[in-house]
C-alpha cells in the first residue's frame, strides 16, 4: 500500500510542475537598457548620500615630528557614473559593471603639532577611477512576484587628489602617506551595501505587480509566476499564470494551457504573449457567472439603419407577428448556452459561440410577451489591440446559423436572412502593470494560440 501510495504520488508530480504559463513576459535588451539607465539614477542618489565619519590619528611627519589630525564634516558633493554596463548572465541574472566613476567631497582638517602649535582649514577631495561590480539575480518570491538581491559585489577606489585650503605642504605628506588610504577603504567598505540597498529597494516597486488584478464585479485575473525568471542571452523572460477566475471562487476550467514561444523579435522594450488560454479561461468564468448575455434593442442600431427591431420588420419575415403585436418595439436577448471557445490564427481572432436568441414584443405598459426563441450558432472574428494600458477588441460579428428552438406566435421558416453586423468595441481588459508604469509604442499581433503585445515603457 505504501509503495502504492508513492507511486501515486509521484504520478502526480509532473502535472503540478508542468504548468504552462498563460501568459509570457519577455524583457528585451532594449528594456534592460531603459532599467540601467533607471538603476544608474538610483546608485547615483545613493552614493551621494554617503557619510564618511570623522577620522582621527597621530603620525610621525618630517621634518615637523609628532602630528595631531583630524578629518571633520566630511561630505559628498558631487557622484559620476560615466560608464556603466548590463550584461545578462544566462541561467543566472544580471551583471552590472560601473567604471570610471568619480566621487568629490570636502571636509574640514586640523593638526596639532610640536606640542602647541594649531592649524585648520578646509580641503576638497577628487577619488577617480571608481568601480563597482556586481551580479543581481532575479527569483519568484512567495507570492509569485519577481525579487531581486545583490549576490556577489566588488568596489575598488582608484586613486584620490587632494587640496588643502590653508596650511602648509607638508600636509600634503601626511595626507599621501596616511590618510589617503583609510579614506578610501572608508569609501570603499561603504560602497557595496549601498549598492545592495539600491537594488533591495527594487523590491517594493516589484511588490506593486498586480498578481490578481480586479476585471470587474465577476473576474479577477491572476498574473503570478508559475515558474523562476529564465534569463536567457539577450532577454529576461517571465511565465506568469495568467488565468482569470471568479471573484473568490477559483474554479479550475476543463482546459490548460498549450506551450507557446515568443518569437525573437527586440524592437520594443517588452512583449506580452498572451495565449488563448486566457481569453478562453474569461469565456469560462464570464459563462459560470450567467453574465454573457446580451440584450439588444432598437436604440442600439444606428440611427441612418432603415431596419428597426420592431414588428413590422419582423412581420416581413413572420406574418404572424405584425398580426398578433401590431407598431410594437422589440428586444432581442441573447444568451451563451455552453462556453465560447477562442482561436488564434494569424492575424485572425475567432470565437465560435453557441447562443439562444430570444424576441420579446414590448407592449406599451413595458411588459415583454415572448415570440420566438432561436438557436444560434455564431463565429465572430476580431481585431484586437491595446489602448491605454487595456487590452481592447473591435468585434465583428461575421457569421450565424439560425435555427428555430420555440415559437410562441404558430409556426414559422428560418431563413439565415438576420444578419446582425455589429461592429463593438468589447470592454478593455487591466494589463499586467509596476506601479507607475505608462506604455508606449505599443502594437498587438495576432499568432498561433496566442496574441503578441511590443511595447516601450516609462515609469514616471
Ligand atoms: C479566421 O479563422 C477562422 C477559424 O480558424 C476561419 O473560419 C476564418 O475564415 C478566418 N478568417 C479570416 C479572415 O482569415
Ligand atoms: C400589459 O399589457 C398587456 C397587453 O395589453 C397585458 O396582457 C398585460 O396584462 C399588461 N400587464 C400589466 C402588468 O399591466
Ligand atoms: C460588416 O460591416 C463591415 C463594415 O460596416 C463590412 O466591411 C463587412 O463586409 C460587413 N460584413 C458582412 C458579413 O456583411
Amino acid at each position: 500500500m505504501f509503495l502504492c501510495c508513492w507511486l501515486g504520488l509521484v504520478a502526480l508530480i509532473p502535472t503540478t510542475l508542468s504548468t504552462n504559463p498563460g501568459v509570457k513576459v519577455r524583457l528585451t535588451e532594449k528594456g534592460i537598457e531603459y532599467g540601467r539607465q533607471l538603476g544608474m539614477a538610483v546608485i547615483q542618489q545613493k552614493l551621494g548620500s554617503i557619510k564618511i565619519p570623522d577620522f582621527s590619528g597621530t603620525e610621525k611627519v618630517s621634518p615637523i615630528g609628532k602630528v595631531q589630525y583630524s578629518l571633520s564634516n566630511m561630505h559628498i558633493v558631487n557622484v559620476g557614473l560615466p560608464k556603466s554596463s548590463v550584461d545578462l548572465v544566462p541561467g543566472t541574472g544580471v551583471r552590472m559593471s560601473i567604471g570610471d566613476a568619480f566621487i568629490s567631497l570636502n571636509g574640514n582638517w586640523r593638526v596639532k603639532y610640536l606640542r602647541i602649535i594649531k592649524d585648520s582649514g578646509s580641503f576638497d577631495l577628487d577619488v577617480n577611477g571608481l568601480s563597482i561590480a556586481t551580479t543581481i539575480s532575479i527569483k519568484s518570491d512567495e507570492t509569485g512576484r519577481p525579487a531581486v538581491s545583490s549576490d556577489s559585489c566588488s568596489a575598488t577606489v582608484g586613486s584620490a587628489k587632494v587640496k588643502f585650503h590653508g596650511g602648509a605642504s607638508w600636509l600634503y605628506n601626511l595626507f599621501t602617506t596616511f590618510i589617503d588610504k583609510a579614506l578610501r577603504n572608508a569609501l570603499q567598505k561603504q560602497i557595496c551595501p549601498l549598492v545592495a540597498d539600491a537594488v533591495s529597494d527594487l523590491n517594493p516597486q516589484l511588490k506593486t505587480l498586480n498578481v490578481l488584478a480586479k476585471v470587474d464585479k465577476y473576474a479577477e485575473i491572476e498574473y503570478s509566476m508559475v515558474s523562476s525568471p529564465t534569463v536567457l542571452k539577450s532577454s529576461i523572460d517571465l511565465s506568469l499564470k495568467g488565468e482569470f477566475y471568479n471573484i473568490g471562487k477559483h474554479q479550475e476550467p476543463p482546459f490548460s494551457p498549450a506551450a507557446f514561444y515568443l518569437p525573437p523579435q527586440n524592437n520594443n522594450m517588452l512583449y506580452i504573449g498572451m495565449s488563448a488560454f486566457t481569453v478562453n479561461s474569461a469565456a469560462f468564468v464570464y459563462n459560470n457567472a450567467g453574465v454573457l448575455s446580451l440584450s439588444i434593442t432598437d436604440d442600439m442600431i444606428p440611427k441612418s439603419s432603415s431596419i428597426r427591431l420592431n414588428t413590422k420588420t419582423f412581420g416581413a419575415f413572420i406574418p404572424q407577428i405584425a398580426k398578433q403585436f401590431p407598431g410594437l418595439m422589440m428586444k432581442l436577448l441573447v444568451k451563451t448556452v455552453k462556453t465560447p471557445t477562442l482561436t488564434f490564427e494569424p492575424n485572425n481572432a475567432t470565437v465560435q459561440a453557441t447562443t439562444t436568441v430570444t424576441a420579446f414584443a414590448i407592449q406599451p405598459n413595458s411588459t415583454l410577451s415572448p415570440l420566438f426563441v432561436l438557436n444560434l450558432e455564431a463565429s465572430v472574428s476580431a481585431r484586437m489591440f491595446v489602448s491605454e494600458m487595456k487590452l481592447a477588441a473591435a468585434v465583428t460579428l461575421n457569421k450565424m446559423d439560425l435555427t428555430l428552438d420555440k415559437s410562441y406566435v404558430g409556426d414559422f421558416q428560418v431563413r439565415s436572412a438576420f444578419l446582425y453586423n455589429n461592429t463593438q468595441l468589447a470592454k478593455g481588459y487591466p494589463l499586467p502593470t509596476i506601479g507607475k508604469m505608462k506604455l508606449m509604442n505599443t502594437q498587438l499581433d495576432v499568432l498561433k494560440d496566442y496574441i503578441l503585445i511590443g511595447t516601450d515603457v516609462q515609469f514616471s
